[in-house]
């Protein structure tokens, strides 16, 4: 979608293989419409083979675009193009927001944020314990692995069915995080505060696995990354046994607040309007 706003303002994109799927756009615009900022943030899809030269293109002032975001499979290629990762993407080896300053392509990775703000909004004093779990070692558990250390949890357990890839995350984040094999699952949540899934058990047509949280601690809260269903079969079965839950569409809406105020200048809010904007996109899909 172009409007007259793009041809006056600055331009950011959402860029990964495929895109047209994102729901980006749609944040980003309803921000730019309410905040009345002349620009544009769209869906650009770029091929893997074709990554490089984008960014080559982007660093050199010669695209239209001052910055944006990086999804899947280009964040890893991102983080070792931009001339200045910070400290989170340096340990993570990937970034999902580029910005242009000063000549220089920076990168982040607001994933992290993302997930701890939404807590922070929909279930505060979900920090308050020693102890979270986080079940599924692949790319999407990283950021959070890092941003629950870095919020001051002093045991995170990683569970995952391939114990290698726990052991990976366990080795890069430091000795605080501890893996398991699936087994142990029901012993590393006593106790716990906070459960979090990171894997599409139960979304892809098998059933969910029943889950016992009753070892978690009576005020844990349980948190789902995917936010298609917003309740996930994890979730509902968290409720039903008398936890809190915080689903995952949040994260969405709060990982690009810090790159929208990069490329815009105005930080933006996360509220019912921007979270109803993007349930109703997903009841007409
Ligand atoms: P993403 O980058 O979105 O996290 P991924 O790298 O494919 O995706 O990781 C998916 C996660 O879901 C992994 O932790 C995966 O476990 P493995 O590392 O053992 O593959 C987990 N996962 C997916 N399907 C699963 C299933 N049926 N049972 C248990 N874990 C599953």
């Amino acid at each position: 979608m172009h409007d007259s706003r793009e041809t006056l303002g600055r331009n950011a994109f959402v860029t990964g293989y495929p895109i047209k799927h994102s729901r980006s756009p749609l944040i980003h615009g309803h921000w730019l419409r309410t905040l009345d900022i002349p620009g544009s943030y769209r869906a650009h899809e770029v091929k893997p083979e074709d990554f490089q030269a984008f960014i080559q293109s982007l660093k050199e002032g010669a695209s239209p675009f001052i910055g944006g975001n990086v999804t899947i499979p280009h964040k890893e290629m991102a983080f070792k193009l931009a001339d200045r990762p910070d400290e989170l993407s340096q340990e993570l080896g990937a970034s999902n927001t580029l910005w242009l300053e000063d000549g220089l392509l920076h990168a982040t990775n607001t994933d992290g944020r993302g997930f701890t703000a939404n807590l922070d909004q929909r279930h505060p004093g979900w920090d308050k314990s020693d102890r979270a779990v986080i079940l599924g070692a692949g790319g999407a558990s990283r950021a959070i692995i890092q941003a629950v250390r870095d919020r001051g949890f002093r045991e995170i357990h990683v569970v995952n069915r391939t114990v290698e890839r726990a052991q990976e995350l366990a080795d890069r984040f430091g000795n605080k995080v501890k893996a398991h094999p699936m087994a142990d699952l029901a012993e590393v949540m006593r106790n716990a505060g906070l459960f979090v899934n990171t894997t599409s058990l139960g979304m892809d047509g098998e059933p969910a696995p029943a889950i016992d949280f009753s070892p978690l601690a009576s005020n844990a809260v349980v948190t789902d990354i995917v936010y298609v269903p917003l309740k996930t079969p994890l979730l509902a079965q968290a409720e039903e046994q008398g936890f809190a839950t915080v689903d995952g569409l949040g994260m969405l809406l709060h990982q690009a607040v810090p790159g929208f105020e990069k490329w815009f200048g105005k930080r933006p809010v996360v509220d019912d309007a921007v979270r109803d904007l993007i349930i109703a996109d997903m009841d007409r899909h």
